[in-house]
């Protein structure tokens, strides 16, 4: 899976999940631009910061990954946001959120991406989707809606544009050890230290996913060990399905 020579932009490149996935690229030779609303502090070869909900920053991120690295070779739709409850729950707020920065932000991306890789001769993109995408969990509709959206968006995208080169695939994790997970915990009052552990007995490897153990499959997706692999939705669960 070495990626020297290989260029690559993170979203959510600040979160638990993105920082781990740009960790692993560079330590493979891949130069990164990182993408998030404050990169501050992380090593990567550009920064790019600001807020995926800005259509115009969206639709511009692949061609400022050009401008800084001189080609885009890998890209990762990493950001997300979950909002929890019912439709019924469900604000007008947090709907132009989840739709925002889970679907529409990659749409953007993907669309502005694909013709600069074709370009260039091809490239891989990996999007992030989650179990509940894939078989929905209770709670968090709108969620789990955004997650089925960005994973029909990439078994479409994989069919459509594998005859450019450009392979797009996806993940869909359980639960994972991220800010995402522990400020959730918090939130509803619980100990996040304790509730990931406790969250680990219903793992049947024993324990819910690191960032780590994610980022390792978007490595591979991005890399040409999957090079037969165009609009896959790979679940990383620890043998926990949801449903
Ligand atoms: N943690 C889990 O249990 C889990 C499970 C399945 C799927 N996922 C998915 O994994 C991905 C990464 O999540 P994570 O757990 O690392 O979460 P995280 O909250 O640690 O990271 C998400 C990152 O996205 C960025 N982001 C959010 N809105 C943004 C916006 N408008 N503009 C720019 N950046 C924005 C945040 O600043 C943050 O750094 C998400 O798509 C999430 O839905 C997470």
């Amino acid at each position: 899976m070495e990626l020297k020579g290989k260029t690559a932009l993170v979203t959510g490149a600040a979160g638990g999940i993105g920082a781990a996935v740009v960790r692993a690229l560079r330590a493979k030779g891949a130069r990164v631009a990182v993408a998030d609303r404050d990169v501050t502090g992380i090593e990567a070869e550009a920064h790019l910061p600001g807020d995926l909900r800005d259509p115009a920053y969206a639709d511009g991120l692949p061609a400022a990954a050009v401008a800084a690295l001189g080609r885009l070779d890998i890209v990762v739709n990493n950001a997300g946001v979950i909002t929890r409850g019912k439709v019924t729950d469900t604000s007008d707020a947090d709907w132009d959120l989840s739709l925002g920065v889970n679907v529409e932000a990659p749409f953007r991306i993907c669309r502005a991406a694909i013709p600069l890789m074709a370009e260039t001769g091809g490239g891989a993109i990996v999007n992030v989707a989650s179990c509940w995408g894939l078989r929905p969990g209770p709670n968090h509709a709108v969620y789990c809606m955004t997650k089925a959206a960005i994973a029909s968006l990439t078994q479409c995208m994989g069919m459509d544009h594998a005859h450019q080169g450009i392979r797009i695939n996806a993940v869909a994790p359980n639960e994972v050890n991220t800010p995402m997970l522990r400020t959730g915990f918090a939130k509803r009052g619980f100990d996040p230290d304790s509730a990931v552990a406790e969250l680990g007995k219903t793992v049947p490897l024993g324990r819910i996913a690191e960032p780590e153990d994610i980022a390792d499959v978007i490595l591979f997706l991005a890399s040409d060990a999957a090079r037969y692999m165009c609009g896959a939705v790979v679940e990383v669960n620890g043998g926990k399905a949801v449903g």
